[in-house]
């Protein structure tokens, strides 16, 4: 168990710069098993979750290697179609494998996947969407059995923009036979990060980042690839969110403005200065911000769930009263009583949440219940008065690499507290 300590009161000042995508790499990495050469991947953050997914893919029989900031895997020895059950349960992002392992192998055997408990989390379209590729599925012992043996290409309808379904699709979709389309695909920007991958590979696809995806099953001539992962644009906005509610003044170098509209509209809505650049955002942000009448979480180009809890707490100390709806999933409030014993004033009814916003927040013993609920707590802790600790930092290093030190960088005196012990990281 670990935790993150943080003395809230300093205003962030100074640059980052930001890493590549947790949510574009890993269905990249369950990609790799679709090329037959090794893939050079840049800008891969070394996350928890990361980690997770090259274990798996070593059981598979990939051989990986990191060679410093650069990441090799190697799938041309792959062999395995089962997916090791312990690790599955542990990352929801296991789940992406199926597709992959069913266009290299014919079938597939895996276990529901664990991952963030935000919500049910359900995987009934990535099968339904498989299913219409003709993959016959069976269930048994808490396992699922897929035979892929006869795939093609189909006409498939989402019945909603589901990030995981719509790659999921894709990747089995490149070793179908035939055309797929997939329609009411979900536009996220990751999921345009994927089509290019898989047509650096050779595949054929188009549409991503619009509602209808078409891929052209076939198995194209392969060589070495290497290849960049886009920014991570939930960083991006975590750290404008840091800036924000700290009343500083940051430079975030890498980031794709056009990949985080929602965020950026809603930040000069809360009075921050913001200078968009092609590839860099600078904010400086007032003493205290101003309230966000209205967000509501949507699938992109909506605003992005993932960002919800960091606003969440920026909007906690701000002048006035918002009002935030987490549309996309269930269950994602869990940092709410957690910023309340921080002092923040918040009514939830359903899915709507009234935040009235207060002059100051006191530092507490919180504890992160999934990965951005965790980050938004250490930055309700960098405008608490006094000392904030939020346990269970574990979550927190599923989606973000060394955290504290990027906030140390920035002026933040925080540091983290591992078994018992503590070391200082400024
Ligand atoms: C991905 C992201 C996650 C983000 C989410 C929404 C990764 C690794 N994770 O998760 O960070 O919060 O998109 O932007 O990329 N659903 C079903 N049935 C399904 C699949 C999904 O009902 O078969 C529901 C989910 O319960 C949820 C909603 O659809 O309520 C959105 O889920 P989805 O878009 O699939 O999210 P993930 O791919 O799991």
């Amino acid at each position: 168990m670990s935790s993150i300590v943080v003395t809230g009161g300093v205003p962030l000042r100074g640059s980052l710069r930001i890493p590549g995508a947790k949510n574009a790499v890993l269905p990249i990495l369950a990609a790799t098993l679709l090329a037959k050469a090794p893939v050079r991947l840049l800008d891969c953050p070394r996350l928890a979750d990361v980690a997770n997914m090259l274990e798996i893919l070593r059981r598979l029989g990939c051989d990986t290697q990191w060679e410093g900031d650069e990441l090799i895997v190697d799938p041309t020895n792959a062999h395995c179609y089962v997916m090791p059950e312990s690790l599955s349960k542990e990352l929801r992002s296991s789940i992406f494998l199926l597709g992959p392992v069913l266009a290299r192998f014919g079938r597939a055997v895996v276990t529901y996947p664990g991952g963030c408990e935000i919500g049910l989390r359900p995987i009934d379209l990535h099968l339904s969407g498989l299913r219409a590729l003709n993959v016959r599925i069976s269930e048994a012992f808490g396992r699922i059995l897929c035979d892929g043996s006869a795939l093609r290409g189909a006409d498939i309808r989402l019945d909603y923009p589901s990030v995981g379904a719509t790659e999921n699709v894709m990747m089995a979709a490149v070793a179908a036979p035939g055309l797929t389309r997939i329609h009411n695909a979900a536009r996220e920007p990751e999921i345009c990060d994927l089509q290019n991958f898989l047509c650096a590979l050779g595949y054929k696809i188009r549409g991503a980042g619009t509602k209808t995806i078409c891929i052209e099953g076939g198995r194209p001539e392969m060589r070495e690839i290497t290849y960049r992962i886009m920014p991570d644009r939930i960083n991006a906005g975590t750290f404008l969110c840091a800036a924000a509610i700290t009343g500083g003044d940051v430079t975030l170098y890498n980031v794709q403005p056009r990949h985080i509209t929602c965020a950026l509209e809603k930040l000069r809505e809360a009075a921050c200065e913001l200078d968009v650049r092609e590839n860099a955002v600078r904010i400086v942000a007032p003493k205290r911000p101003r309230e966000i009448a209205l967000i509501e979480t949507l699938p992109h180009p909506g605003f992005p769930t993932d960002m919800q809890a960091l606003f969440f707490s920026l909007c906690t100390i701000a002048s006035g009263t918002s009002v935030i709806v987490e549309n996309v999933f269930e269950n994602r409030f869990k940092h709410v009583p957690e910023l309340v014993r921080m002092g923040a004033m918040v009514t939830v009814r359903d899915r709507t949440a009234v935040i009235h916003g207060v002059e100051r927040l006191t530092g507490a013993s919180v504890c992160a219940r999934d990965l951005r609920g965790g980050a938004a707590l250490v930055l309700a802790g960098l405008r608490a008065q006094g000392c904030t600790t939020v346990a269970n930092a574990e979550h927190i290093d599923r989606g973000y690499e060394m955290f504290e030190m990027r906030l140390a960088q920035l002026g933040a005196e925080v540091r983290r507290a591992d078994d018992g012990m503590t070391y200082e990281r400024r």
